[in-house]
């Protein structure tokens, strides 16, 4: 779980992760809205942080990042899988996440978790040069299953 406690460091990973990153205080709203704010810590160290909104029975992936010394060690995809866990279990039963096109790393993640992509919004994020469309995905989640009897 995030804390007001991990905020700048949650901050500064996401200015070296993101050309245009949220600023600290986007953070602290989304502790304040009440959002599943969840940090990885490895062993020790915060190496990436997800956040996941939920309401209605659909949840939406805010963000999800890994410090850029500790991507491509399977953080992301442990990351993720915490957040479907958490969908799930909050009742969700689809989840929605916008992706740049351009990021390739993220896009080949969520396809091999079974995202599909359900739309584009146009023009939807700043870029060096004007702006980038979201590609709008989709997940559908099974149910949670009660707990059976041993
Ligand atoms: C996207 C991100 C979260 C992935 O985290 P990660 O810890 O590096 O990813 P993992 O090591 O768990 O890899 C999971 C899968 O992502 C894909 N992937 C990760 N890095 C990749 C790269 N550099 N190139 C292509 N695919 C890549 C692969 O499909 C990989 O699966 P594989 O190892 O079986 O091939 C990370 O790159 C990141 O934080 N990026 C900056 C922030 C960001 O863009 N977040 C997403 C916003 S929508």
């Amino acid at each position: 779980m995030m804390r007001r406690e991990d905020l700048a460091e949650v901050a500064r990973i996401e200015q070296e992760a993101y050309v245009f990153p949220w600023s600290h205080g986007i953070f602290r709203d989304c502790l304040k809205a009440g959002h599943s704010c969840w940090v990885l810590a490895w062993p020790d160290e915060l190496v990436g942080y997800g956040i996941l909104s939920v309401a209605a029975g659909e949840a939406h992936i805010l963000n999800l990042c890994v410090s850029p010394n500790h991507q491509c060690a399977g953080h992301g995809r442990r990351l993720l899988r915490r957040l479907l866990d958490l969908a799930r279990w909050h009742g969700a039963t689809r989840v929605y996440l916008e992706v740049r096109p351009s990021n390739v790393a993220a896009l080949r993640l969520y396809l091999s978790e079974n995202f599909v992509e359900i739309g584009r919004r146009p023009r939807y994020y700043p870029a060096i040069q004007g702006r980038e469309d979201a590609i709008v995905m989709m997940r559908k989640l099974a149910p949670d299953q009660p707990d059976q009897p041993a």
